[in-house]
Parts: structure tokens; sequence; C-alpha cells
């Protein structure tokens, strides 16, 4: 375990090094944990650039007031693509205007997600699954576009916040949980776990990325305001999310940690020289989870290739029918 005062401790040493000139691309960083994150990672930083990808430049200033008062560090470049971060087509033309400013990205932080629909899946307008596009699909879709700039910088990390080292095994028949009746909460939530882990693990194993460190960190209970993000219709819809946001917070108070500590935690996982180059998947406090049996059973029988043949296939279809190509 990595104790708080430890992880501010190195926060502050990593600062103290006054490292320049890095380019770093967030995602999922207008709320919660990412903006926390973006927060702190920004004075660890001289003169760098921080691109942010999010819906919505407007709202996140208005909403991210402390954020933004960090943004206004001396040297500090900030670009914010505003985007809508679960269409794949969306994340290509984001990844196309990084790639035509910068020859190199240092740091790409992704912690996009969504709270728990309670009327059932729904759908991108790229016939995507919400939770799936958010947590897995557009997320390796950012990686693999800015990989060859990721491939540039001297140290490049990948920080992917989601559910690292909790792998379990998964109905291997339908990853997409496409079938009818297959779509359930925890169900998408195990899937999008598997996948991101194998694909980073994926990913390291590619010889030109060889200096590349990969994680996927389980950040726990954290307070953040995620609850916040479904408007389901109905009596029964708003009963849910009143229930919903009920426990979750109840939880959160009891048991969770605090946004700021956990932004500070993130950062630590982006600058820390603990992890080296390869795939890791980090606990919440910071510990290097071992692979467990799942995670073990993906790795062999070619599952790894077949994950990224059926993620390939998933994109190629959401773009079909972003372009009007193909109906859901
Ligand atoms: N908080 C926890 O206790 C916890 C526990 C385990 C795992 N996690 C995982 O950690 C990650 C971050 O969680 P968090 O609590 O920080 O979440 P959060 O507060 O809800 O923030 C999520 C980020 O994703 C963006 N986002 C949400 N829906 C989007 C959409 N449809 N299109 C584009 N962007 C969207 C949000 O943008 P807007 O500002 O535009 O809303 C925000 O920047 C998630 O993947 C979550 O599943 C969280």
């Amino acid at each position: 375990m990595v104790k708080s005062n430890e992880v501010v401790k190195a926060n502050e040493h990593f600062a103290s090094q006054r490292v320049e000139g890095v380019v770093c691309v967030f995602a999922g960083a207008t709320n919660g944990i990412g903006a926390r994150t973006l927060e702190r990672s920004v004075s660890l930083f001289q003169s760098a650039t921080f691109y942010i990808l999010g819906r919505s430049s407007a709202r996140f200033e208005r909403d991210q007031r402390p954020v933004l008062d960090s943004l206004k560090t001396p040297g500090c470049r900030i670009v914010f693509i505003e985007t809508e971060v679960s269409l794949i087509a969306a994340v290509d033309a984001a990844s196309s205007q990084i790639a035509a400013a910068e020859s190199k990205v240092d740091y790409l932080f992704m912690s996009m997600g969504t709270g728990v629909p309670f009327g059932g899946a729904e759908y991108t307008s790229e016939g995507l699954e919400v939770c799936f596009a958010l947590s897995y699909y557009s997320r390796a879709r950012l990686l693999s576009n800015l990989l060859p700039l990721l491939r540039q910088a001297p140290n490049p990390r990948v920080l992917c916040v989601l559910n690292g080292g909790r792998e379990k095994l998964i109905d291997e028949t339908d990853l997409g949980l496409e079938k009818p009746g297959a779509w359930s909460v925890r169900g998408a939530i195990k899937h999008n776990t598997v996948l991101m882990s194998i694909a980073l693990d994926r990913f390291a194993a590619d010889e030109g990325n060889s200096h590349i460190t990969f994680l996927h960190n389980f950040p726990g209970l954290v307070r953040t305001d995620n609850p916040r993000k479904k408007n389901p219709t109905g009596l029964l819809g708003l009963l849910l999310r009143f229930v919903n946001k009920f426990i979750v917070t109840f939880a959160q108070f009891l048991v969770g940690m605090s946004s700021k500590e956990a932004g500070e935690r993130q950062a630590y996982h982006l600058t820390s020289n603990t992890y080296g180059p390869g795939s890791w998947r980090i606990s919440l406090k910071g510990d290097v989870v071992p692979d467990n049996a799942a995670l073990k059973h993906y790795r062999e029988a070619g599952w790894m290739d077949k994950f990224w043949e059926f993620t390939v296939r998933t994109w190629d279809r959401a773009l079909a029918q972003s372009s009007g190509g193909v109906s859901k």
C-alpha cells in the first residue's frame, strides 16, 4: 500500500524536478476523478501542454473553477477539444487535431464514464452501448490513434482509470453483450474490465511499444458526482435515480476516498517511477495487482487477438453507422 503522505511526497519530489515541455492528453477530466487529476497534474510540470477532450468547455469553465485556476499556471498551455468522446468518429477527429499539432504525446489519461443506466442499455448515435463506448471502445481507439505520438516520447505513459485488477471470466461468445437480453450493468463492467486489461497487455506486448508504460487502475469508491448523470423519465426512473444517488452517496460518505486524494493518487500513477514499461494493473491503494486466473486464461489460446479483432470490427461498424452506411 502506498500511503497518502507518501503519494503527496512523491508528487512534490516529481514537481521539484521541473520536468519541462511534456504533452498530456486528458479524456474524462471535466468532472470527478479526472478533473482532480488534471488539477494536480498541471502543477507537476513546467511549460506543459494539456489537451482536454470534453463535451462542453462552457460547462467545464462554469463547474470546475478550481481546476481552471490551476490551469493558469505560468507557461502551461491548455487546448480544450470540444468533442463527444463516446463516439469513435469524434475520437478520430480529436486525435487528428492533436497529431497535426504535436510531434509526441508523453501522457495519456482516460477516465470517462457514466452513471448506472437504470432504464437498461443506452446507445450512442453510432450504435454502441454507452458504458462499453466510454469504458472501452473509445478509450482503446484514442490510445490506438495516439500510439505513434506516444512512441515518440522518451517515457510515455498511459493511465486508464476503470477497474484494473478485478478481471473475471466473461461470456466469450458475446464479447459486446449484444445478444438479446444479455446486457446488464454487472456484465458490462466485467466485459469492459477484461477487454481493457487485455488490450493494454496486447499493446505492451508489441515491440514498438516496449518503452511505454500502460496502467489500468481501479480507483476504489471515490466521492465524485457520478450518479448525477442519469435522467430517467417516469416515476419509477426518478425513484431509481433517487435511490441510486442516496445509496452511492451514502456508501461514498462511509468508505469513499475524497476526489482530491483520488486526483493526487492518479497524478502519482502518471508520474511515479515505481512503474516501468509494460502493462500493469494498479489497486486503489497503489499496489501492483498480480495476474489473476481470468487474465492468465485470456492471455492464452489466442484470446488477445480475438478480442482485438472484435474491437476493430466494432469500431468499423460504429464508423459505418456514423457515416450513414449501416442501421442498427
Ligand atoms: N467514482 C467511483 O467511485 C468509481 C469507482 C470505480 C470505478 N470508477 C470509474 O472511474 C472512472 C471515473 O469515474 P468518476 O467518478 O470520476 O466519473 P464522473 O465524475 O462521472 O466523470 C466522468 C467523466 O466522463 C465524462 N463523461 C460522462 N459521460 C460522458 C459521455 N456520454 N460522453 C462523453 N464524456 C462523458 C464526464 O464528462 P462531463 O463533465 O461532460 O459529464 C466526466 O469528465 C469511470 O470510468 C468510473 O466507472 C469510479
